[in-house]
């Protein structure tokens, strides 16, 4: 069956009757996937160009081109679609002897983090960590002057909400680099290969922009003891990828990749030894749990009433991480003052505390790990 180009009310289909000999000389494709995602497709791969062309010839022959639009398969995997990227003459038809190029979704691809405003001086405490993001930025701003002694592949691991990302997306907006970040858990549940090919893509893309970062986060998602990892078979596949790029430093000087995670015991030990640092995000002590309420309150949009009593609230958050403190208490109270458009008073937090249990005294479980 004829292929149909859809979403472009003017393109024009020639009849079957009228089979065009020549027109396009050249049409190069992008694969853009299906208009509708689900697990059970499959993210079908052009392996051999030549014969790619002549089924594209037979079955898209007739049909007006403009780059931009797009081409669906019809007959192996309906609906895959093609991106057509380039047309020479630009609006011509698919002949007989039009040329096919597939080009590979390239690492261009990947973008960098948009700019944020978290600052250094925003993530209290963790002054370990700082100080390694202080050498990364030196290094950054002059990577020769480092050659070998380059900080290369930093791990941050501690319990959850202690500010790893958070630190992160401050070196991203203080260092005048990019970062290019990516969650380990984009890299799985797709397809087969896929993983592996986007981390590939994402090294190549750091190549590009060095000097740069690379952040990692979630780390343990893939990088799992080799036991959890056969649970998934395309984990290994990853992890195998992983540590090949990681290794390949050569081309890669001015490169410093940063993962983080929060479970530093059941990583892979080939993937843990590949970083030269580890550096322990440790929950808040009182001092520092004031400094974050205090920092945050500052920010509430709504006044504080003469009652609270920010200094009592310390003593009873032992063992709460900082996103424990902002996001579960602070939070909760500020909402539930807006609703009753009141000040926040000591009875918000009071009410929010009851409800909420530190992050730090869930049990550690590796049950759905892989949910
Ligand atoms: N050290 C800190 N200083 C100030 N705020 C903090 C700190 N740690 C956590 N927070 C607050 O908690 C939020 C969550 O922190 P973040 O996302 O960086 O935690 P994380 O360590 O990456 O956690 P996870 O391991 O779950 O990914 C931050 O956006 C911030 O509001
Ligand atoms: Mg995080």
């Amino acid at each position: 069956m004829r292929s149909v180009q859809r979403f472009n009310k003017k393109t024009r289909v020639k009849s079957q009757k009228e089979r065009v000999e020549s027109g396009a000389l050249f049409v190069s494709l992008k694969p853009a996937g299906y208009p509708l995602r689900s697990s059970l497709h499959e993210y079908p791969e052009v392996f051999e160009n030549n014969v790619f062309e002549f089924y594209a010839r037979e079955q898209w022959n007739g049909l007006v081109v403009q780059s931009g639009e797009y081409l669906f398969d019809r007959r192996m995997f309906p609906d895959f679609a093609f991106k057509v990227v380039n047309v020479v003459p630009e609006g011509s038809v698919i002949g007989q002897s039009t040329v096919f190029l597939i080009e590979d979704v390239t690492s261009d691809d990947i973008v960098p983090e948009p700019s944020n405003t978290v600052h250094f001086d925003d993530v209290i405490g963790q002054d370990s960590a700082k100080h390694k993001c202080k050498l990364i930025m030196k290094f950054l701003d002059d990577p020769e002057r480092f050659g070998k002694w380059a900080p290369r592949n930093v791990l941050f691991y501690g319990p959850s909400g202690t500010g790893k990302t958070m630190l992160a997306k401050a070196l991203a907006n203080t260092s005048d680099v990019p970062i290019l970040p990516i969650k380990a858990t984009q890299l799985i549940g797709e397809f087969v290969g896929d993983g592996a090919r986007q981390l590939h893509q994402l090294f190549d893309r750091a190549e590009d922009l060095q000097p740069c970062i690379i952040f990692i986060d979630e780390l343990d998602a893939i990088a799992l003891d080799r036991r959890f990892q056969e649970l998934r078979g395309d984990v290994v596949e990853i992890v195998n990828s992983l540590l090949t790029e990681m290794d390949g430093i050569e081309s890669r000087e001015g490169v410093c990749t940063i993962a983080a995670t929060n479970r530093i015991e059941s990583l892979d030990p080939a993937v843990r030894s590949r970083f030269e640092e580890e550096i322990d995000f440790v929950l808040p002590d009182p001092k520092e749990r004031l400094a974050i309420l205090q920092s945050n309150i500052a920010s509430f949009p709504v006044e504080l009433d003469a009652d609270v009593n920010v200094t009592s609230l310390v003593s009873k958050t032992e063992g709460f991480s900082g996103r424990d403190l902002v996001e579960k208490i602070l939070k909760s109270a500020l909402h539930a003052a807006i609703l009753e458009d009141s000040l926040v008073g000591n009875r918000h937090l009071e009410e929010a505390l009851k409800r909420t249990t530190a992050s730090s005294l869930f049990k550690n479980s590796d049950e759905g790990m892989f949910t």
